[in-house]
Protein backbone atom coordinates (compact mmCIF):
# COMPACT_ATOMS: atom_id res chain seq x y z
CA UNK A 1 0.00 0.00 0.00
CA UNK A 2 2.84 2.35 0.96
CA UNK A 3 4.78 1.64 -2.43
CA UNK A 4 1.22 2.50 -4.14
CA UNK A 5 0.96 5.89 -2.52
CA UNK A 6 4.87 6.19 -3.33
CA UNK A 7 4.38 5.56 -7.42
CA UNK A 8 1.13 8.01 -7.26
CA UNK A 9 3.38 10.54 -5.60
CA UNK A 10 5.95 9.72 -8.46
CA UNK A 11 3.82 10.21 -11.18
CA UNK A 12 1.93 13.40 -9.86
CA UNK A 13 4.97 15.05 -9.15
CA UNK A 14 6.81 13.91 -12.81
CA UNK A 15 3.36 15.41 -14.16
CA UNK A 16 3.83 18.39 -12.38
CA UNK A 17 7.00 18.65 -13.12
CA UNK A 18 6.27 18.11 -16.77
CA UNK A 19 3.65 21.01 -16.71
CA UNK A 20 5.50 23.25 -14.85
CA UNK A 21 8.37 23.17 -17.52
CA UNK A 22 5.66 23.26 -20.37
CA UNK A 23 4.50 26.29 -18.45
CA UNK A 24 8.18 27.85 -18.43
CA UNK A 25 9.23 27.27 -22.14
CA UNK A 26 6.06 28.81 -23.48
CA UNK A 27 6.41 31.86 -21.28
CA UNK A 28 10.05 32.00 -22.50
CA UNK A 29 9.08 31.40 -25.92
CA UNK A 30 6.43 34.05 -25.80
CA UNK A 31 8.82 37.09 -23.68
CA UNK A 32 12.00 35.93 -26.29
CA UNK A 33 8.80 36.62 -29.05
CA UNK A 34 7.99 39.70 -27.50
CA UNK A 35 11.57 40.92 -27.16
CA UNK A 36 12.46 40.36 -30.93
CA UNK A 37 8.99 42.34 -32.04
CA UNK A 38 10.26 45.22 -30.14
CA UNK A 39 13.16 45.17 -30.77
CA UNK A 40 12.27 45.40 -34.73
CA UNK A 41 9.61 47.89 -33.67
CA UNK A 42 12.35 50.39 -31.89
CA UNK A 43 14.90 49.80 -35.14
CA UNK A 44 14.53 52.69 -37.69
CA UNK A 45 13.05 51.29 -40.64
CA UNK A 46 15.14 52.74 -43.07
CA UNK A 47 15.97 52.19 -46.51
CA UNK A 48 19.91 52.83 -47.38
CA UNK A 49 20.14 54.33 -51.08
CA UNK A 50 23.52 55.27 -52.29
CA UNK A 51 24.00 59.24 -52.48
CA UNK A 52 22.34 61.09 -55.64
CA UNK A 53 25.88 62.48 -56.39
CA UNK A 54 28.87 60.85 -56.51
CA UNK A 55 31.97 60.91 -58.42
CA UNK A 56 33.06 58.98 -61.80
CA UNK A 57 36.80 59.11 -61.90
CA UNK A 58 38.85 61.88 -64.04
CA UNK A 59 37.98 62.81 -67.40
CA UNK A 60 41.28 61.07 -68.86
CA UNK A 61 39.87 57.67 -67.75
CA UNK A 62 36.74 58.01 -70.76
CA UNK A 63 38.43 57.59 -74.06
CA UNK A 64 36.85 59.98 -76.77
CA UNK A 65 34.35 58.75 -78.38
CA UNK A 66 33.71 56.33 -75.59
CA UNK A 67 30.40 54.76 -73.38
CA UNK A 68 31.02 53.76 -70.29
CA UNK A 69 28.93 51.66 -68.40
CA UNK A 70 28.72 52.10 -64.34
CA UNK A 71 26.78 49.27 -62.69
CA UNK A 72 26.23 50.80 -58.83
CA UNK A 73 24.75 53.69 -59.71
CA UNK A 74 22.98 52.97 -63.03
CA UNK A 75 24.23 55.25 -65.25
CA UNK A 76 25.84 55.47 -68.70
CA UNK A 77 28.90 57.96 -68.90
CA UNK A 78 29.28 59.14 -72.55
CA UNK A 79 32.29 60.94 -73.97
CA UNK A 80 31.87 61.96 -77.65
CA UNK A 81 34.57 62.50 -80.08
CA UNK A 82 34.66 66.30 -79.56
CA UNK A 83 35.26 65.85 -75.83
CA UNK A 84 32.33 66.98 -74.21
CA UNK A 85 30.43 64.07 -71.37
CA UNK A 86 27.45 63.65 -70.68
CA UNK A 87 25.78 61.10 -68.47
CA UNK A 88 22.33 58.91 -68.86
CA UNK A 89 20.39 56.39 -66.58
CA UNK A 90 20.30 53.19 -67.65
CA UNK A 91 16.69 52.72 -66.36
CA UNK A 92 13.84 52.45 -68.86
CA UNK A 93 11.32 54.54 -69.41
CA UNK A 94 8.81 51.40 -70.12
CA UNK A 95 8.73 49.10 -66.73
CA UNK A 96 12.10 50.42 -65.34
CA UNK A 97 14.53 47.26 -66.53
CA UNK A 98 17.90 47.69 -66.78
CA UNK A 99 19.23 49.15 -70.96
CA UNK A 100 22.15 47.96 -72.07
CA UNK A 101 25.19 49.81 -74.50
CA UNK A 102 25.36 47.86 -78.03
CA UNK A 103 28.35 49.31 -79.15
CA UNK A 104 28.46 47.35 -82.67
CA UNK A 105 25.19 48.81 -83.62
CA UNK A 106 25.76 51.69 -81.63
CA UNK A 107 22.47 51.81 -79.62
CA UNK A 108 21.07 51.59 -76.26
CA UNK A 109 18.82 48.31 -76.11
CA UNK A 110 16.20 47.27 -73.61
CA UNK A 111 16.43 43.74 -72.88
CA UNK A 112 12.66 43.38 -71.55
CA UNK A 113 10.52 44.21 -74.24
CA UNK A 114 12.72 45.98 -77.61
CA UNK A 115 13.07 49.84 -76.66
CA UNK A 116 15.90 51.27 -78.48
CA UNK A 117 17.04 54.47 -77.68
CA UNK A 118 20.06 56.35 -79.32
CA UNK A 119 23.32 57.26 -77.95
CA UNK A 120 21.79 60.29 -76.75
CA UNK A 121 18.57 58.54 -75.38
CA UNK A 122 16.01 59.55 -76.98
CA UNK A 123 13.93 56.99 -78.36
CA UNK A 124 13.80 55.27 -81.64
CA UNK A 125 11.58 52.09 -81.45
CA UNK A 126 9.80 49.89 -79.27
CA UNK A 127 7.10 51.07 -76.00
CA UNK A 128 9.41 53.05 -73.72
CA UNK A 129 7.26 56.50 -73.59
CA UNK A 130 10.28 59.08 -72.98
CA UNK A 131 14.11 59.39 -73.77
CA UNK A 132 16.50 58.01 -70.94
CA UNK A 133 16.92 61.12 -68.91
CA UNK A 134 20.41 63.13 -68.27
CA UNK A 135 21.97 63.92 -65.61
CA UNK A 136 23.55 67.31 -64.52
CA UNK A 137 27.60 66.73 -64.71
CA UNK A 138 29.88 68.68 -63.38
CA UNK A 139 33.69 69.39 -63.01
CA UNK A 140 35.00 69.78 -59.01
CA UNK A 141 38.12 71.72 -58.33
CA UNK A 142 40.36 69.10 -57.58
CA UNK A 143 39.27 67.86 -61.54
CA UNK A 144 37.23 64.66 -60.68
CA UNK A 145 33.49 64.37 -63.05
CA UNK A 146 30.92 64.20 -60.84
CA UNK A 147 27.18 63.08 -61.10
CA UNK A 148 24.27 64.37 -59.71
CA UNK A 149 21.42 62.37 -60.22
CA UNK A 150 18.59 64.94 -58.21
CA UNK A 151 19.34 67.30 -61.39
CA UNK A 152 17.81 66.65 -64.66
CA UNK A 153 19.35 68.02 -67.47
CA UNK A 154 18.26 68.84 -71.35
CA UNK A 155 20.17 66.79 -73.46
CA UNK A 156 21.84 69.72 -75.34
CA UNK A 157 23.39 70.46 -71.82
CA UNK A 158 26.67 68.66 -71.90
CA UNK A 159 30.01 69.14 -69.95
CA UNK A 160 32.53 70.75 -72.16
CA UNK A 161 36.20 70.26 -70.76
S1 LIG B 1 11.13 47.91 -69.61
FE1 LIG B 1 12.29 48.52 -71.30
S2 LIG B 1 11.02 48.14 -72.96
FE2 LIG B 1 9.84 47.56 -71.28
Amino acid sequence: MENRNAQKDDSVYGRRQFFVAMGSGALALATTGGLVLTGNFLRPNVLFEPPAKFLVGKPNQYPLDSVVYLAKPKILVIREKEGYFYALSTVCTHLGCIVNWKAQEEIIACPCHGSRFNKLGEVTGGPAPKPLPHFAMNLTVDGYLEVDKNVLVDLSDVLKI
